[in-house]
């Protein structure tokens, strides 16, 4: 059998332990502090992100005022590198670089609808806090639309052929995918809040 058309979602730990736990935990400070002091953040996400926290709307990119999201960057550019590789874009990841670094923090009953993110060419999200049972990030199929009369695959359907895919990442974990692929974070149910980084990869301008 032939498969073309390939989606493919690139999902891996961060990094090694011993490196990954010293930055998560600073990561997660910064973004306690963050909690703490950011009024505009807060304001924005009553009302865009509602019941959770985001800095989307306020300090967008992390990576140049915070040295830990500047050390996330640096460590983020082999997983960059190895999914490039795997898309065979004819491009280098030095033509990429970091435009957006944001925090999300989602409380019990927090949610983050269907989306994707425009004007970037890769995204991904790392995981600084999953409690158990928390909300996967949903991917759809970007064909959903053309299916018209097409059949449902199975229920016992392998993952190719399947229509969503909830990705349950650990902690510690990237996920990086195509800027346009739709996805969204179902509501989350734990009494612990869902803690993670966001970012964009946008065309390096000469
Ligand atoms: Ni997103």
């Amino acid at each position: 059998m032939i498969q073309a058309f390939v989606t493919q979602i690139y999902n891996k730990p961060l990094a090694a332990p011993k490196i990954l736990r010293p930055l998560s935990n600073k990561l997660l400070e910064d973004v306690e502090n963050l909690l703490a002091s950011d009024e505009v953040g807060h304001k924005w996400s009553d009302k865009n992100y509602v019941s959770g926290y985001t800095s989307y709307g306020s300090v967008d990119k992390l990576h140049l005022v915070l040295p830990n999201f500047k050390k996330l960057e640096q460590t983020l550019e082999i997983h960059l590198k190895n999914y490039l590789s795997s898309l065979e874009y004819d491009i280098k990841a030095s033509d990429l670089y970091l435009s957006h670094c944001w925090v999300n923090v989602m409380p019990e009953g927090a949610q983050h609808s269907a989306h994707i993110h425009p004007l970037s060419v890769i995204s991904g999200t790392v995981y600084l806090q999953l409690p158990k049972g928390s909300s996967p990030i949903k991917f759809e199929d970007p064909r959903l639309g053309f299916f018209m009369n097409s059949p449902l695959p199975k229920e016992s359907a392998k993952m190719a052929n399947k229509r969503f895919l909830s990705l349950k990442p650990k902690e510690g974990d990237v996920v990086l995918f195509e800027s346009w692929l739709r996805h969204e974070v179902p509501q989350n149910t734990t009494q612990e809040p869902r803690i993670s980084v966001s970012f964009n990869y946008g065309w390096k301008k000469d």
